[in-house]
């Protein structure tokens, strides 16, 4: 049998299926699950992954590169971000196209899918609305056609990207009939403010401050709201890093419903909690919705066993120290967010599969396949199965190592796992059907980032 590559000798890990099984690759897709040692042409270079597991490469379904808010902008642009992506074993990201004040979405999007190729691996991309106009339909209607689907909007942020709720039904309603669905963030804005308020005005608005400025309460409230639009449109629709059990299972109960409705977590809000605005640098683990207590990390991991988290992507945001530092004393005006593209998987897979008996099917299914179903990217991406992209992770289970901002290839000098002591992580990284990492070593660094043109995504229940 000829082919571009085998990879021998591991343990395939799909969403739905695991066992031992070499993957045959051809033309960049996935040709055939072979029984292991199935005789191959011995032209046909071999990738060895015996003693390891071999998973689809990651599709992280929120990714912000080199991404623009107040006064700040990220640091990274495709091709580091990617690197960072390829050596954390994901293969695919999903960016965002968020207009400033002013940006047509459809003008926006399209720059930012021109960036696309200089990646190392392919991307989606998220829309955005934030404001509706005369042509907003018509443009909805275009992006539609050229592949993006999933329209990001923000309850929160006013006068940056916040939409009003009008904005948001009339989006889910022309999306309804285009195949595409609102991605969310949820925070009530005027509890926010209210909250940011009378913590400025007790002095309490630095970022040691961050969990009273964004109350729980918030996400709820404003999670509720936008369910009841959606349902009232009958839309999918998906919401990005939720933060608490309490808006985990709004959702859910709207999907009892029949709403077609996603959870997405980050893995930030799974793995730190609000005891990082304790410490010396309270800095560097700003972001939005913020950590949250304890005993709501340990409320919200459990839905990763309950099956009621949809996907865990990474909200990655790749703001430095000396960014994140300027304006500490007030989390108003302090870029949001935290780095995490590479270590989404290995903290992952380390704190969950390793640490609490997570299965890595469901891994998988968290990690890379229902974040490509969710965005219409299956079973192009996040699959194994035959037909799919040639997008591999080999993975080492037992492998120790220690998170440190200097080994990783984030485009920032710091990194909120720094110290962390983790079990597993990809050695090898297969994209397209080509080695990029090889045991760890950028071995292909050749820009072939495609552009992935989200498919529809229907309205009715989830199956
Ligand atoms: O703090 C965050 N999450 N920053 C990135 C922008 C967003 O809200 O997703
Ligand atoms: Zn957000
Ligand atoms: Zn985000």
């Amino acid at each position: 049998m000829s082919a571009d590559l085998v990879v021998r000798g591991g343990t395939v890990v799909d969403s739905a299926w695991e066992g031992p099984a070499d993957v045959l690759v051809s033309d960049g897709v996935v040709a055939a699950l072979l029984a292991r040692g199935t005789p191959v042409d011995p032209d046909v270079p071999v990738v060895d992954a015996r003693g390891r597991l071999v998973l689809p490469g990651g599709v992280d379904p929120h990714c912000h590169v080199g991404f623009t808010s107040g006064e700040y902008t990220s640091l990274d642009d495709h091709r580091e971000c990617t690197t960072a992506a390829v050596f954390g074993g994901t293969t695919t990201i999903v960016d965002f196209a968020i207009p400033r004040p002013g940006q047509r979405p459809l003008d926006v999007a399209r720059a930012q899918r021109a960036k696309i190729p200089a990646g190392l691996c392919d991307a989606a991309l998220h829309g955005c609305v934030v404001e509706w106009d005369d042509t907003t339909a018509d443009q909805l209607r275009v992006l539609a056609d050229e592949g993006v689907r999933t329209i990001k909007m923000f309850t929160t942020y006013r006068g940056e990207s916040m939409a009003d709720e009008s904005t948001i039904l009339r989006t889910m309603a022309a999306l309804r009939d285009l195949g595409g669905m609102v991605v969310v963030h949820c925070e009530a804005d005027h509890i926010i403010v209210d909250s940011q308020e009378h913590a400025a005005g007790v002095d309490r608005i630095g970022a040691g401050d961050m969990p009273a400025t964004r109350p729980e309460l918030a996400e709820t409230a404003s999670v509720a709201e936008v369910l009841a639009i959606a349902e009232s449109q009958r839309t999918p629709v998906y919401f990005v890093h939720q933060s608490t059990a309490a808006a985990v299972e709004l959702v859910a109960a709207a999907r009892r419903r029949g709403l077609r409705a996603y959870t997405e977590t980050v893995a930030h809000h799974l793995l730190l909690d609000e005891s990082s605005y304790a410490g010396p640098e309270p800095e560097r683990f700003v972001c939005c919705p913020p950590l949250r207590a304890r005993e709501s990390v340990e409320a919200l991991t459990r839905h990763l066993f309950t099956g009621e988290i949809s996907t865990i992507g990474s909200d990655h945001c790749c703001y430095d120290t000396a960014q994140k530092r300027e304006h500490r004393h007030d989390v108003r005006q302090m870029p949001n967010g935290l780095p995490g593209v590479e270590t989404r998987l290995a903290t992952v897979f380390s704190e969950f599969v390793v640490g609490r008996g997570l299965s890595l099917t469901r891994f998988v299914e968290l990690t890379a396949a229902n974040p490509a179903r969710a965005n219409g990217l299956y079973p192009r991406k996040g699959s194994l199965m035959p037909g799919a992209d040639a997008d591999i992770a080999i993975w080492d289970p037992r492998l120790a190592w220690t998170v440190t901002a200097a080994q990783l290839h984030q485009a920032t000098d710091y990194t909120p796992y720094e110290g962390r002591r983790l079990t597993g992580r990809p050695t090898t990284v297969v994209v397209g059907g080509r080695v990029v990492v090889d045991e760890g070593e950028l071995v292909d660094g050749t820009a072939r980032g495609r552009y992935v043109p989200a498919g529809d995504i229907p309205a009715g229940p989830v199956q």
